[in-house]
């Protein structure tokens, strides 16, 4: 029988180094993942990405960090080659890239649109397309995307239009590489309490989301925190890999679509 659990598993984590993705890599590691690759992007993250992976060996798991810019095909093309040198084919690739953005839509520039859709769309769609190719038969395949794909609201044209189409790419992954036993899904938290989240947001909006959530009271600051996230994560890529190409929104009762 297929071995559906994480023990044992080899997991490439694109955003891995910090916040969401650096608790994902520490909590594979303590279920029992054998190795777990943590990309990270900027030098600012340098430093928690190799704590991150300090924190995934002394778990018992190997790891190493690699970093990129994500946004070129060739770019992703390296990284999923870079991970399998070091550890063998992926079981488990996750995508936690993702940038926000703010802003009335008569205010966003053109390169601003660019960069959005680089960050949030076309690093998804290049993330699946080597994740199609890399990932071992049975394995598993998860994007991070965004609750605002429930929700009516001005000023996140640019950052929930461009995560949107991955609700799209993960359907049609999820077909394609279902050949191969191959999951795939996607997931939209809620405002999550991480420096992603307050980058954006006034004090008063801050106020506003902390309280938005049916849940909210039951949080540590309102907004969902990461580890109410992780655990879902960790599901759809292992016993619950029945759900496949759906994008689900988990959010304590914030957004519903
Ligand atoms: N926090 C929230 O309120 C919230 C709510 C819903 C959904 N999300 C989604 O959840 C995911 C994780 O968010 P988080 O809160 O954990 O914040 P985060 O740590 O800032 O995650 C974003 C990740 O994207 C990476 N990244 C940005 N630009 C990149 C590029 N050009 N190439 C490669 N990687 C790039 C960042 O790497 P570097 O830091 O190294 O640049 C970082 O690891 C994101 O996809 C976000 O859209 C967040």
């Amino acid at each position: 029988m297929t071995n559906r659990s994480i023990t044992g598993k080899t997991v490439l984590i694109a955003g891995g180094g910090k916040n969401l993705g650096g608790l994902i890599a520490r909590d594979f590691a303590a279920h029992g993942a054998k190795a777990i690759v943590v990309h990270f992007n900027s030098a600012a993250t340098q430093a928690a990405a190799a704590e991150t992976v300090a924190a995934v060996k002394a778990a018992g798991a190997d790891a190493i960090a690699i970093q990129a810019d994500l946004t070129s095909a060739n770019a992703m093309e390296d990284l999923f080659a870079k991970a399998t040198a070091a550890f063998g084919r992926p079981d488990i690739a996750i995508n936690t890239v993702g940038k926000v953005l703010k802003k009335p839509l008569t205010e966003t520039t053109e390169a601003e649109f660019d960069e959005m859709s680089a960050v949030n769309s076309k690093t998804a769609f290049f993330f699946l397309k080597e994740a199609g190719k890399a990932v071992n038969d049975n394995g598993a395949v998860c994007t991070l995307v965004t609750s605002l794909l429930g929700a009516f609201t001005p000023f996140y044209a640019t950052y929930a239009g461009t995560k949107a189409p991955v609700e799209h790419f993960t359907r049609a992954a999820s077909k394609e590489f279902g050949a191969r036993g191959i999951s795939v899904t996607a997931i939209g938290p809620g405002p999550m309490d991480t420096s992603f989240f307050y980058g954006q947001e006034t004090p008063e909006a801050q106020a506003y989301h902390k309280s938005a959530a049916a849940l909210s009271p039951f949080s540590k600051t309102g907004l969902t925190d990461i580890e109410d996230i992780v655990p879902w994560v960790r599901f759809l890529v292992t016993e619950g890999w029945w759900m496949t190409g759906q994008t689900i929104l988990v959010n304590g009762g914030y957004t519903t679509k």
